[in-house]
């Protein structure tokens, strides 16, 4: 099934943190980088989730929302001592937990309202981290999808 469009940009990060948790497996990604990612798009991406997807979910799903975070983000803090390879399992596994459980509940569980709602947070949050570097070409799809929403 089609992402629903108020989930995509949060999909598309997706996609840089699952090439990123590939690259660790490859051994092909050191610390400094990771440190670099997490400043720069997953710890935002993380509050962003908990904000405002915490909401729309159940307090299970909640919890093991913010528990898997919280597990990342703890090696992520000191990703110069830590196990890289664990770090990139677990980002690996917490990002297809999302992709094929939690957004779909999502989907299938919030009314239009909230969709439409979240939609207006999730691309202002994109467009503000429109000249990423670790996404070069989300700036050119950010104004390209604007244009034809607009058409
Ligand atoms: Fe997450
Ligand atoms: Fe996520």
């Amino acid at each position: 099934m089609k992402r629903h469009p108020a989930l995509q940009p949060f999909s598309r990060d997706h996609n840089v943190g699952l090439v990123f948790a590939r690259r660790i497996e490859r051994g092909d990604a050191v610390a400094e980088e990771f440190a670099k990612l997490w400043a720069e798009e997953l710890d935002a991406h993380f509050r962003d989730e908990e904000a405002l997807l915490g909401p729309l979910v159940g307090d299970d799903t909640r919890n093991r929302l913010v528990a898997e975070h919280r597990a990342i983000r703890e090696l992520a803090e000191s990703v110069a001592t830590a196990d890289l390879g664990r770090l990139g399992r677990l980002l690996d596994a917490h990002i297809r937990w999302e992709e094929r459980e939690l957004f779909p509940a999502i989907e299938a569980s919030a009314s239009e309202a909230e969709l439409a709602a979240l939609g207006r947070r999730t691309t202002v949050i994109e467009a503000t981290r429109s000249s990423s570097t670790w996404a070069p070409r989300r700036g050119e799809l950010n104004r390209s999808r604007q244009q034809n929403s607009t058409d």
